[in-house]
This record gives structure tokens, sequence and C-alpha cells, in this order.
């Protein structure tokens, strides 16, 4: 009797735990797919699909979400590049290599409070378009810097790019 009971029990405990996996599993599946799909839009779908990846809510996530976080990412990676840019202008032994970090810097700098404080506001209250002009305006940024060649910022301009513009593709579809 006792075995008949634990061994009703323990199926009992095993279908639960699989059908709990097999929720979770198909949740992440089908936001492998939102992934997948919203980034089959971009240009860069490498890096659309690696950035928003690598944040545990896109798993989670539904369109509005996902687009949502990609601005919040665009922001975080205009903030690591700033900081690149901030530590290269303390450094400069030049006047070219201050003058054109410091111009890196304040370009990301301002771009970066852009998105966090007022983009992700206008966001918020459906304002798409605005939500926008914050990202483009950090594509501008990036491009400013990236035209005086600097080799110090070389590899995260051009990620940066590539996303920024992925962003403003992923954003379009909400208006
Ligand atoms: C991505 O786009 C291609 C066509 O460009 C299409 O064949 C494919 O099914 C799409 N994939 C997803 C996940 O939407
Ligand atoms: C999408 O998710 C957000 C929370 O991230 C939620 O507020 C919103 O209602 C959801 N939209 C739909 C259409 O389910
Ligand atoms: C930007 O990055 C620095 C670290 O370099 C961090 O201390 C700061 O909180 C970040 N700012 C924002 C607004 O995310
Ligand atoms: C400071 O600049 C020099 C080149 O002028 C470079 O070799 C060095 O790595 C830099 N240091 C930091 C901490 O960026
Ligand atoms: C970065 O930008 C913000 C907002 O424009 C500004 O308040 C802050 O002083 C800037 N940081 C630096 C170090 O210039």
């Amino acid at each position: 009797m006792a075995t008949k009971l634990d061994a009703s029990l323990l199926l009992f405990a095993i279908s639960i735990v699989m059908s709990l996996s097999l929720s979770t599993h198909c949740e992440t599946a089908a936001n492998e797919n939102l992934i997948a799909k919203t980034c089959n839009l971009t240009k860069f779908l490498a890096v659309c699909r690696s950035t928003l990846r690598s944040d545990p809510r896109s798993s989670s996530a539904n369109l509005t979400g996902l687009t949502r976080i990609a601005m919040e990412l665009a922001g975080n990676k205009a903030n690591d590049t700033a900081g690149v840019a901030f530590k290269r202008m303390n450094n400069a032994s030049d006047y070219m290599t201050w003058a054109e970090s410091s111009a890196c810097f304040n370009g990301y700098n301002i771009s970066m409070y852009g998105i966090k404080e007022k983009g992700l506001r206008y966001f918020d209250e459906r304002k798409y378009d605005e939500a926008y002009q914050t990202v483009d305006f950090l594509e501008e940024q990036t491009r400013h810097c990236s035209r005086f060649g600097r080799a110090e910022f070389a590899k995260k301009n051009s990620v940066l790019l590539r996303f920024t513009i992925d962003v403003k593709t992923i954003l379009h579809q909400l208006f």
C-alpha cells in the first residue's frame, strides 16, 4: 500500500515537474521566435540577436517590452562607450586626442541621458516617434565619433552603430 502511494506520488511529482519545464521551454522557444522575428527585420541580424539575448528580460517580454529593452540596451552601450572615451580623454597626451575623445565623450554622454531620461519616458507615453528621435541622435553622435577614425573606439563604435540602426528599425514597427 505504502509503496503504491509512494509510486503514485512520485508519478504525480514527475508530471508536475515535466509540465512546468515544458511550459518554460515553450515560453523560451516562443520568445526565441519573437527575437528572431524582430531581428529578422533589421539590417544587422547577428548584433541584434546577440544583444537582445544578452538581457535575461528578453526571454519573457512581448514585442513592446522587447522594443523598450532594445532602447535601454542602446543607452547602456552608449554609456559603455562614453566610459572608454572619458578614459581616453583624461589620458590624452596631445591636443587632437583630447579634443576628439572629448567630442566623442560628450556626444555619447548626452545621447545616453537623452535615451534614458527622455526617450524611455516618451516610450512609456507611447510617443514612439519622439522616442525614436533620441535613438536617432545617438546614431548621429556615433557616426560623428567614427569619423575621427580612432582605433581605440573602432570596435565599440561599430557595434554601437549597428545596434542603434537596428533599434530604430524595431521601434519603427510601433508607429
Ligand atoms: C526571416 O526572413 C526570411 C525571409 O527574408 C524568412 O524566410 C524567414 O522565415 C524569417 N524568419 C523568421 C524567424 O521570421
Ligand atoms: C506587454 O508587456 C507589458 C509589460 O512589459 C504590458 O504592460 C503590456 O500590457 C503587454 N502588452 C500586451 C499587448 O500584452
Ligand atoms: C554609466 O556607467 C557608469 C559606469 O561606467 C555607471 O556608474 C553609471 O551608473 C552609468 N549610468 C547610467 C545612467 O546608466
Ligand atoms: C594612456 O595612453 C597611452 C597612449 O598615449 C596608452 O598606451 C595607455 O594604454 C593609456 N592608458 C589608459 C589607462 O588608457
Ligand atoms: C553628462 O550629461 C549630463 C546631462 O546632459 C550632464 O548633466 C553631465 O554633467 C555630463 N557629464 C559630464 C561628466 O560631463
